[in-house]
């Protein structure tokens, strides 16, 4: 039968590939101010410091490869398509280690770290090196407004729209690796069983949202989600 899916993953997918998650002992919220590197108002209060933030963690992402996980939610995208269903896979993470593990058209609502946004104009090129504060942007000429694609607080995701029509058009929602503590994405569940969508979380331990869900499974990701996409593809 064709299937439908709708794939929400957040910081805990990668978190087996040695990137940190936000909110779980030792998290990068633990250690960095969120509203001195994630918001619009630190950027402007203290740019060096916010792209320092970004280029140390370009640089863990440099070194970091994709894990059973990512690699699993590919075959999934290969499975469903040779079935005639589809799986829309939605990330809340920067990192790209879904499209390194072979999933194509991730969509990124909170941004994506190896590109590089013009603060003033909006335009954005692929750029993994260091944020350049001197370069002007090709776009709009401005000078030192280099920041990363990256959404931060106060800011609006990217992709909505489509995202809440591929949610419409799914039979089953599940969210991977996430604390469900930010909106809007926490929210996705209620929307999905608004609609009478099937759910299901996957996460080390019950999440924010735990309850919920109609279905729950819980172990690190790169145990669970293969297992989970092989039963799924059976
Ligand atoms: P969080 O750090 O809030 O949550 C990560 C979740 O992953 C937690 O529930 C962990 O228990 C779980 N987890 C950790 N290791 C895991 C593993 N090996 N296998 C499975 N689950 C594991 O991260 P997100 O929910 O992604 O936004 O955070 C949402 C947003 O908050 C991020 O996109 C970021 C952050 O501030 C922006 O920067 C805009």
């Amino acid at each position: 039968m064709a299937l439908n899916v709708f794939v929400l993953t957040g910081a805990g997918v990668s978190a087996e590939s040695g990137l940190g998650a936000f909110r779980d002992e030792g998290g990068v919220w633990t250690q960095y101010d969120l509203s001195e590197v994630a918001t619009p108002e630190g950027f402007a209060r203290d740019p060096a410091k916010v792209r320092a933030f970004y280029d140390a963690r370009r640089a863990n992402l440099a070194g970091a490869a994709p894990n059973p996980a990512h690699f699993a939610l590919a075959r999934l995208q290969a499975g469903l398509a040779a079935r005639g269903g589809r799986l829309f896979l939605c990330t809340q993470n920067v990192d790209d280690l879904h499209e390194k593990a072979g999933s194509t058209n991730v969509v990124h609502m909170h941004g994506e770290l190896a590109v590089t946004r013009c603060h003033a104009c909006e335009a954005t090129r692929p750029d993994p090196g260091p944020l350049d504060a001197g370069a002007a942007c090709a776009a709009c000429g401005a000078g030192g407004m280099a920041r990363p694609h990256v959404v931060w607080f106060g800011e609006v995701p990217l992709f909505m729209d489509e995202i809440f029509d591929a949610l419409e058009d799914s039979d089953l929602f599940v969210a991977i690796g996430t604390s469900g503590s930010v909106y809007p994405a926490a929210g996705f569940v209620t929307e999905a069983r608004r609609m009478r969508i099937r759910t299901c979380e996957i996460n080390l331990a019950p999440s924010d949202n735990a309850r919920a869900f109609d279905e729950r499974l819980y172990g690190p990701a790169g145990e669970v989600v293969p297992a989970w996409v092989e039963g799924l593809l059976a």
